[in-house]
């Protein structure tokens, strides 16, 4: 076992990022962060109260990341508690059923309400749980994936909790995701640090030429 490997166990991260989980009540956001990180199915339905607090660890090029995820309630009831979230998450991940064509009809005003309560640069992502119920199947893999495609989510996978088919997966994904994008993030800064010093330097150097004019210095 490698020392970032143990490192998992321990609380230590080299990156962390903040994500929240919504979606109607039901589809399974509990037992599917649950299925993630305990590896384990707790099939009773307990709906969640407000919202739970939970991490995720995993390794991506050597480095420990570790996703803060809130993984908040369905029920109409708490939505005002959950606005409070959007606006420090960096990942959106919208969950519905696949053996509920409403779940996934809601996701058009789930989606709405992350664009309005969240950071622009914000990634969302879809996630169609409960494929282990694919002979009571309401919504196909495609008329979902169309989704993703037209309304710039930036992932889409179908898990189920049930069984942990792409459970860890897709919280891996989105550890990644992040990843990279901060990583993106920041070469674009490192860039823009380079042409400002570049500027500095000529700035610099166009007030040598001049001092050396003033001196009467041939550069
Ligand atoms: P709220 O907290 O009320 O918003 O619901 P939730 O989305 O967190 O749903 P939860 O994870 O509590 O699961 C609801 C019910 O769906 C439970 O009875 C689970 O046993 C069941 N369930 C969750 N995931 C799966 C799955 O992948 N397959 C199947 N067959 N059942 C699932
Ligand atoms: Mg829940």
């Amino acid at each position: 076992m490698s020392q970032n490997e143990s490192d998992l166990n321990t609380n230590k991260s080299d990156y962390s990022f903040k994500m929240i989980v919504i979606g109607d009540a039901g589809v399974g956001k509990s037992c599917l962060t649950g299925r993630a990180i305990k590896e384990r199915f707790e099939g009773e339905y307990s709906p969640t109260v407000g919202f739970e607090f939970l991490t995720f660890t995993t390794i991506i090029e050597n480095k420990i990341v570790k996703l803060q995820i809130w993984d908040t309630c369905g029920q109409e009831a708490y939505r005002s508690i959950i606005t409070n979230f959007y606006r420090n998450a960096s990942l959106a991940m919208m969950v519905y059923a696949i053996n509920s064509k409403e779940s996934f009809v809601h996701i058009n005003q789930w989606l709405k309400e992350v664009k309005i309560q969240s950071h622009p640069d914000i990634k969302i992502i879809l996630i169609g749980n409960k494929c282990d119920l694919n002979e009571e199947r309401e919504v196909t893999y495609e008329e979902a994936n169309n989704f993703k495609e037209e309304n710039q989510v930036v992932y889409f996978e179908e898990t189920s909790a049930k069984t942990g088919i792409n459970a860890k997966e897709v919280f891996t994904e989105c550890a990644r995701l992040l990843y990279n994008e901060r990583n993106k993030y920041k070469a674009r800064a490192n860039n823009s640090n380079c042409d400002s010093s570049a500027n500095n330097i000529s700035a610099s150097k166009g007030r040598r030429s001049e001092n050396n004019r003033n001196k009467g210095v041939c550069c």
